[in-house]
């Protein structure tokens, strides 16, 4: 009945064939795929992984640890954020949160339970180094190494992104990422973490959702630290570029059991004509949005990505740069929510270091939409698999991140029903397995969210979670979608 519901309101929504196969658009269509995205049944329950394939889940510090303040954890621009009046839709913080920082052996029990064999978590940079440099605090690391040691007992593999967003404050303070002394303090922090985990943590990702970091927290000031200036943006988008290398190469010789990749947030762009010059704002904004800081890493440089010149002088670009940016990446890890739709606009009249002037994006309208207002398209995630694997020579893949949010609770005898979750994680895997069919290297798939959280500017009205928590009790209630995928990560498979 879902499924007829999600095909119906697909179809009355309309279908675009100028929309559906255009840019991204590789491989050959599922036969008998509906003009809305969604994925035909037969398709579903043919869909198989390979085994010893990675099912994971995912968070990240400031969303679930809370203990903000506690065991001389220092203030991150997150903590500065969320407790300034009106920037919160609900008015909440990430104070408590999930309180996973008191409640972690919990959590790994629900993990172990819904047979996941990845937990992608990250660390918070304040708990371990208050200041951001300098000393560091040893029950900061000390909960880490609890952590991991947990999901190593569960028989489950930490997978460890170093910066999830939550940048001490006082680094803000010396300027932030604009100033490139922040790429040496990332390394030493990186190095920090492989000295005390590499023996137990194999798999590094240096920053989640870089392009995030930098244009929306530097450039149009819509996330923490809020500087809308573009230069600044630049800068910071450099500066993350060399810590990313420096990173590398310290995580390496702290550990030799090292693996380093990343997760970047992906939305592959299809153009919304077939013109010359939407298709040429579509390529520059796959490589912005979507590659800008893997092809610094693989590379050493760039991508195409401006509509003049690369902006090098306004970056603070210096010679050799390019050696300290370049780090082939072991893995690459990238996340999927949504695909958008990408035209030219007019470039604007005065000069501007904006590199996203010029291009106009919106999100599709032909497929349904969750709570949370994402359009739901999962061929997006097959598209952007296969081009990721055309471009980088066939790489190693991990996804780090794909889930939908949606209001479901718990109903009268306890049960949250989210079947509309388990139909979008359904869709998202099958068009994931035909990739995989199709020869992409992919190992791990980690849904968002193990659970519940604070959901940055949206607080807690946002809920992502295959668990449902009920953040007055602190109670978690795994919903239907998790017991759903504790049978797929068992069978590898979706008809389950
Ligand atoms: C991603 C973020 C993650 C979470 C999900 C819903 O962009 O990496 O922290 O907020 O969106």
């Amino acid at each position: 009945m879902i499924r007829r519901s999600f095909l119906k309101r697909s179809l009355m929504a309309g279908s675009s064939a100028l929309l559906a196969k255009r840019g991204f658009g590789a491989g050959e269509p599922v036969p008998g795929e509906q003009a809305s995205g969604a994925v035909p049944l037969s398709e579903i329950n043919k869909a198989r992984f390979p085994s010893g394939f990675l099912w994971g889940m995912a968070t990240s510090s400031y969303q679930v640890e809370g203990a903000w303040n506690v065991d001389g954890k220092g203030e991150s621009i997150w903590d500065r954020f969320a407790h300034t009046p009106g920037k919160i839709r609900d008015g909440t913080n990430g104070d408590i949160a999930c309180d996973q920082y008191h409640r972690y052996k919990e959590d790994i029990a629900i993990l172990k339970k819904l047979n996941q064999k990845s937990y992608r978590f990250s660390t918070s940079w304040p708990r371990i180094q208050p200041g951001g440099r300098g000393p560091v605090n040893p029950k900061g690391l000390d909960y880490y190494s609890r952590l991991v040691d947990a999901m190593l007992e569960a028989g489950i593999r930490p997978f460890c992104t170093i910066y999830h967003w939550d940048l001490p404050q006082a680094l803000e303070d010396l300027g932030g990422w604009p100033n490139r002394d922040l790429a040496d303090y990332y390394a030493d922090f990186s190095a920090i973490l492989a000295r005390h985990l590499g023996d137990r943590v194999t798999v590094w990702a240096p920053f989640n959702m870089p392009w995030t970091v930098t244009y929306y927290g530097y450039g149009t000031g819509t996330y923490p630290p809020c500087r809308a200036d573009m230069g600044l943006f630049l800068k910071a988008a450099h500066t993350l570029a060399l810590a990313q290398g420096k990173a590398f190469r310290a995580i390496k010789a702290a550990s030799s059991k090292a693996t380093v990749g990343s997760a970047y947030g992906t939305e592959p762009a299809y153009p919304k004509t077939d013109s010359e010059a939407d298709r040429a704002a579509a390529e520059r904004f796959h490589a912005l949005r979507n590659v800008y800081f893997l092809h610094a890493a693989m590379h050493g440089d760039y991508p195409k990505a401006f509509a003049g010149e690369t902006p090098y002088e306004a970056m603070g670009f210096k010679p050799g740069d390019e050696k300290v940016m370049k780090a082939p990446l072991d893995w690459l890890g990238i996340h999927y929510y949504l695909r958008l739709i990408v035209s030219a606009a007019p470039q604007p009249a005065s000069p501007t270091l904006d590199p996203m002037a010029g291009i106009r994006y919106e999100m599709a309208r032909e497929g349904p939409r969750t709570d949370g207002g994402f359009e739901i398209w999962p061929r997006g995630i097959y598209d952007l698999v296969m081009r990721i694997t055309r471009d980088y020579s066939h790489p190693t893949i991990e996804i780090t991140e794909t889930g939908c949010s949606y209001d479901d609770s718990p109903d009268t005898t306890g049960r949250v029903s989210d079947v509309r979750r388990i139909e979008f994680y359904r869709q998202h895997l099958a068009q994931l397995a035909r990739a995989i069919a199709e020869g992409a290297r992919v190992r791990a798939y980690h849904a968002w969210s193990l659970e519940d959280n604070f959901e940055w500017k949206d607080g807690y009205t946002r809920r992502f979670g295959l668990t449902y928590v009920d953040f007055s009790s602190q109670k978690r209630t795994i919903k239907e979608s998790g017991h759903w995928y504790a049978r797929v990560a068992a069978a590898n498979r979706l008809d389950v």
